[in-house]
Order: structure tokens, then sequence, then C-alpha cells
């Protein structure tokens, strides 16, 4: 069966890579290039990952302009980036909660994310051909305004880590109870593109979700958007640990973190996308056989990989200037909000 599927592939050109690697931390900011391009500030603050030519507004080839990247491939620089997760202590006081390296894609990278890259599944690519990104090409996924279950998007999901290695056993709010390892934040994007727009209106709308959630095998892409492209994934490890006591929690039981949006329920998840690999680097990976790790040019992958010290020192200073560390009386931006 096997050896069928093998000589299939290869009769069509066809190939099953599948990446995922490590990105620390870029910066934590309040600008959104994707949703809000030229807002200094943003709505709400943001933990970004990838390559230094992030700012308030990006526009072409990304990856021939930015100089460093968080990616321990070091020719994606791309962005990726989700809101903020933090505590709300009784005093109404709020607190960042601390991010952690996955401990399965792991090298000493500082905070961050994992970045997934699969075809249809982590072994097939569904007998079609996987068409990269292209410069300039953005997409958002969830709804940062969404406070409901009814318009929750099936790959938004979050763990509650009972160890740092639990997977599974997802939800589509946050957990209830304290984590005993912290919440993974998980966000899917769509894969499959109407195969014109690079980005649309509402940042979503050139592109089609087929997926099912987790990692299970998408349906086929529908005519209207027929490209097959990475199936995309951000996994975010929140490490919540210092504030599960639950003694510290609300008198009436309910659960203490909020997104930066000021969401409470976990349903405004979303997850911004800005393609910036350089070259043809994505479509190279794309068009191999290698699997995570092997992607690398140092296990005989297409790719060329950096260390994390190397990654851990990219970083990007913040054009709108917000306290990130200790307690602070409201969310970044939230009074300018009300206003
Ligand atoms: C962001 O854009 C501003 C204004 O164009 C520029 O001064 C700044 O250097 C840019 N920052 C980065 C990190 O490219
Ligand atoms: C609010 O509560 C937190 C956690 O108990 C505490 O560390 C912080 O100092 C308090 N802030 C204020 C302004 O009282
Ligand atoms: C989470 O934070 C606690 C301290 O608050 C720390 O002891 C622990 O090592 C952190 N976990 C990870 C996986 O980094």
């Amino acid at each position: 069966m096997k050896s069928n599927l093998l000589t299939l592939a290869s009769l069509a050109g066809l190939t099953n890579a599948a990446l995922r690697f490590g990105c620390s931390s870029l910066v934590i900011q309040r600008l959104d290039p994707v949703v809000q391009p030229g807002s200094i500030p943003s709505a709400h603050i943001h933990q970004i990952v990838g390559g230094n030519a992030f700012n308030a507004t990006m526009e072409g080839d990304v990856g021939s302009r930015a100089t460093c990247t968080t990616c321990s491939f070091s020719e994606d620089f791309s962005n990726y980036w989700t809101a903020v997760l933090y505590f709300r202590a009784r005093n109404g006081s709020y607190h960042r909660v601390p991010q952690y390296p996955n401990a399965v894609a792991h090298d000493g990278q500082i905070g961050g994310m994992t970045i997934y890259y699969t075809q249809e599944s982590f072994t097939s690519n569904g007998n079609q051909k996987i068409t990269a990104f292209k410069p300039g090409f953005r997409m958002l996924v969830g709804n940062a305004a969404n406070d409901k279950k009814d318009g929750t998007t099936v790959g938004l999901r979050y763990t509650c880590l009972q160890t740092i290695l639990t997977r599974g056993f997802e939800t589509a709010e946050f957990p209830k109870e304290p984590c005993p390892a912290g919440i993974m934040a998980i966000q899917h994007f769509p894969a499959c593109w109407d195969g014109k727009n690079l980005d649309s209106p509402d940042h979503m709308s050139h592109m089609y979700n087929t997926g099912k959630g987790g990692f299970r095998v998408a349906d086929p892409c529908p005519a209207s958007h027929p490209v097959r492209m990475p199936q995309v994934a951000y996994e975010t490890m929140w490490n919540t640990t210092m504030f599960n006591d639950k003694s510290l929690w609300p008198e009436d039981g309910s659960q203490p973190f909020v997104w930066s949006t000021g969401d409470g329920t976990g349903y405004s998840a979303h997850g911004d996308y800005l393609f910036g690999w350089k070259d043809d680097s994505l479509q190279r990976a794309m068009d191999s056989d290698c699997f995570f790790r092997d992607c690398g040019a140092n296990r005989g992958g297409p790719l060329l990989v950096q260390s994390p010290e190397e990654q851990n020192a990219c970083l990007v200073q913040q054009t709108v200037v917000d306290q990130i560390e200790g307690w602070i009386d409201e969310l970044p931006g939230w009074s300018e909000k009300r206003r």
C-alpha cells in the first residue's frame, strides 16, 4: 500500500512535505499591518514572531527586505501574530501571561510560537499540488470582536495543558479550571485560495476553509477557491502557572484569563499571517519530501536553518510603547477604545 502511494506520488510529481518549527518572540506591541495597516496604534496588543521587516504598514516583497528572523528556518521572514493573553486579578489589575516554547519543537527559543505548514495531512498531500503563497499575501483567521460561541471557527481552539506534552482535548472556549502546565492556543488557517487576490477587504474571503479542526484531513477545495495552499497553523503556549492559585481567581469561580481584546470567553481568538519567505524557499520545501526538523539543510533538507541564539537575537523595537512587564491598570488601548 505504502509503495503504491509512493509510486502514485512520484508519477504525479507530488510530495508530502510537512514543516513544523519554532519562532521566538520578535516584539509585543500594538500594531496590525493586516487588519489595521497604517494604524499606530492598533486596537489591541499582539505578540509577533518572524522577520524584522514587521511594521505598521507592510507591502510588497517582505522576504527581500527583512534582514533577520526569529524563526529557525532562516529564509522565513513571514510574520505571524496573535492577541496577547492576560490574567485579570481580583483588584482589576492585569498581568501579561508569559509564553514558553513548544516542548516538542524547542531548542532554546524565547517565548514565541510553533508554526506548521502541512499539506492534506502530515503524511499526504491528498494527491494535489501545494502552491506556496506569493509576496504580498496575507490572511486572517478568527474574529477579534466575537464573544459568542456561534461564530467560532472550527480551527480555533484551546488545550488545557496537564503537562507540557498534553495534546488534544480541545475546547472552543478558555479552560474553566486551572491548567497545571498552562494553556495552548491553537489557530488553523484556511488553505484554499481564490487564485487571484493577495488580500481581500475582510482579509478572509480570498481564502476558504475546508479544514475540520485539529490536524484532521480537510475536504477538497471548492471551485471558487481552487488552489490548495499550505495548511498554516500556530500553537502558542501560555504559561499560566503563576496564576493558577484559585484564591486569586474571581470569587464566583469563573476563569480569570482575557485576550488583549478584552474577551474572557476565548471566542475572539484570531491569528494573522503575512507571507515573507525569501524567493522560492517555501515552494521548494513544499515540493520536497521533508518532514519537520529534517527539512533543515543541516539534516539534508531543502531549507537553511539558524541557531536558537540567532533566532533570539532578532528583535524589533516597539513603535507604540506600552508597558509589557508587571501589573497594569487596564489593557493596552482600553481607555482609547472607550473614549
Ligand atoms: C517602520 O516604518 C517607519 C516609517 O516608515 C520607519 O521609520 C521604521 O524604520 C520602520 N521600522 C522597521 C523595523 O522597519
Ligand atoms: C492587584 O493584585 C495583584 C495580585 O494579587 C497584586 O500583585 C497587585 O499588586 C495588585 N495591584 C494593585 C494596584 O493593588
Ligand atoms: C512556567 O512558569 C513557572 C514560574 O511561574 C516556571 O517555574 C516554569 O518553568 C514555567 N514553565 C515553562 C514550561 O517554561
